[in-house]
């Protein structure tokens, strides 16, 4: 019983149909920037497939609503421009004759204003985000490239989606750099530039930007490299990948995340790739073959290892490895093996996971620069999760060791305005103070307060513990922390609120967290500290700029 409609629609849109309930096809001349798709939850996913000339382009999961859609996503089709693309569907196909092209993306003069945006937090326009990967500093902008789903707002298809920035605050989202292919979708993973073309993929005067990622299929997880020769706006994938083939050497499935950089002493390349139990070293000449050196067991995903100052003298270095949890190991590096010199150890928790930190920062900057996913709902949003700030890792020497600091790069200092600042209050007082604040949907308080009379104290935002520091059990939400001076009684938190999102940086970036900010209930209370008889000895209140125009 398939019913079969054929229409030529005009104004410079051709559209054939061939639409069925169940799986069907329409064709579109591309004349536009994108292709807007109507998508439902509701629906179960179904496979699109996009083919010019019968050769396969692109093929997603996709749930294509068949009534009201919930909200649209896009595919940007600006490559396509002049071509026709037949566009296939295998589940309920109703929603075919939905699909528009425009210049615009559906929802476009919303963007960014939407109720729940971010305002200065990386979001992506449309689907689902998690981890950073590609982190590159290039001729004056820093990419941002990430795992990526275009078609929804949960995990399915992984790509690259890629942002650039000039400052990392202010970000303009670019089309899709990587899309699934026939070797699997696109898991994370990192970039380099290959300045002196040891891999031979140079144009002339023009480096490579190098790019390895996972391809994760039905049987394996495998490492895979491509180039780009236009700064990261078109790519091409090396095609004698993979690089890497290594589950039966692990059996295992899971090998990935490789993440690359240049080890100068040696003048060779190193990856540090999770593989099955921990992270294993592997070295290159060529950014093509590689050799397996070694393995570090206890982590999981998304590796990083990298060297820093320690308190800031470039002649007494330290080498940190880390995984996606935010647990980290301070050690040395020969360019072969990792040899920690300390156990695990903990700098950030909560809706941090798989940081990673930038590449090819220029020496004279030399900051190490990180971004971390924020698993943070965005509620009714045609998008979901978010990348936090922008942070700076420095290693200090404590009473307790060596430690890993993390604090906000200096450039988003940019965003944030003082507006009041007060010392020497009762928390009754400083309840009173913030009051005017309460409806702020975004803002940064800092604050130092001491417990005097009491082992626990905090800070809540209608009922939500922003600070929930017990000075006894020496924990704050939760996890061990202990003051460099237990014997201050003190505690120094810089919080900046977002509308869905809450990071807190302890004692000058010595530990931090983030965590969903909760919609506001009946609790009338707002921004409230508590502890009996606490001393909050400065409170400062600054304003916050969006990032968005
Ligand atoms: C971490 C992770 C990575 C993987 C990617 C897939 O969040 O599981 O290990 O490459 O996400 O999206």
């Amino acid at each position: 019983m398939k019913s079969i409609l054929k229409a030529i629609l005009t104004t410079g849109l051709m559209l054939y149909c061939s639409i069925s309930i169940f799986a069907a096809d329409i064709s579109i001349k591309i004349t536009k920037k994108y292709l807007n798709l109507p998508i439902s939850q509701r629906q179960d996913r179904g496979i699109m497939t996009f083919e010019i000339a019968g050769k396969q382009e692109r093929s997603f999961k996709i749930r294509l609503a068949t009534g009201e859609p919930e909200y649209w996503v896009f595919s940007d089709v600006s490559a396509y421009k002049g071509k026709t693309i037949k566009i296939s569907y295998d589940g309920d196909a109703t929603g075919l004759s939905k699909i528009y092209q425009d210049d615009k993306i559906a929802g476009q003069d919303s963007l960014y204003h939407e109720k729940n945006r971010p305002q200065f937090h990386f979001t992506t326009r449309r689907g689902w985000v998690n981890d950073p990967n590609g982190l590159i500093y290039y001729e004056g902008e820093y990419h941002l490239f990430y795992q990526h789903n275009p078609y929804e707002r949960e995990w399915e298809n992984m790509s690259w989606g890629h942002a650039v920035s000039k400052d990392l605050v202010h970000w303009e989202e670019l089309a899709v750099a990587l899309h699934p292919d026939k070797l699997g979708t696109m898991f994370s993973g990192s970039a380099v530039i290959d300045y002196d073309n040891t891999a031979g993929f140079n144009k002339g005067k023009i480096p490579a930007m190098v790019a390895f990622y996972t391809a994760d299929n039905a049987d394996r997880e495998i490492q895979c490299v491509a180039y780009s020769l236009d700064k990261g706006r078109t790519w091409t994938k090396y095609e004698k990948n993979p690089v890497i083939d290594s589950k039966e050497k692990w059996n295992s499935r899971d090998t990935r995340d490789p993440k690359v950089f240049w080890y100068k002493p040696g003048k060779h390349w190193v990856m540090a790739l999770n593989e099955r139990d921990g992270h294993s070293i592997y070295t290159s000449k060529n950014l093509k073959e590689w050799n397996f050196e070694s393995h570090v067991t206890g982590f999981w995903e998304c590796p990083d290892l990298f060297e820093l100052p320690v308190d800031g003298d470039k002649n007494k270095t330290k080498w940190v490895m880390y995984g996606a949890s935010g647990t980290y190991m301070i050690g040395s590096f020969d360019g072969k093996a990792f040899t920690p010199e300390t156990g695990k150890l903990l700098y950030t928790t909560g809706s941090i996971y798989a940081a990673q930190t930038y590449s090819n920062i220029p020496e004279s900057d030399g900051r190490r620069i990180q971004i971390g996913w924020g698993r943070v709902a965005q509620p009714g949003m045609a998008f979901n999760n978010m990348m936090l700030l922008p942070t700076e890792l420095k290693l200090h020497s404590t009473k307790n060791g060596i430690r890993l600091y993390n604090l906000p790069v200096s450039e988003t200092e940019q965003l944030f305005e003082r507006t009041n600042q007060w010392a020497g209050l009762k928390s009754d007082d400083a309840n009173q103070k913030l009051k005017e604040f309460n409806s702020a949907d975004k803002i940064r308080i800092k604050t130092t307060f001491k417990l005097s009379h009491a082992t626990s104290a905090g800070f809540n935002l209608f009922g939500q513990r922003i600070i929930d520091y017990d000075m006894n059990n020496n924990t704050i939400n939760g996890v061990f922390y202990s003051p460099a001076d237990m014997t201050s009684m003190e505690l120094t938190a810089d919080i900046y609120v977002d509308r869905t999102s809450i990071e807190v940086f302890i004692d000058g970036g010595a530990y931090s967290y983030s965590m969903e900010r909760k919609p506001v209930d009946d609790n009338k209370e707002g921004f409230h500290f508590w502890g009996n008889n606490i001393d909050v000895k400065n409170l400062e209140v600054y304003s916050a700029k969006s990032i968005w125009k």
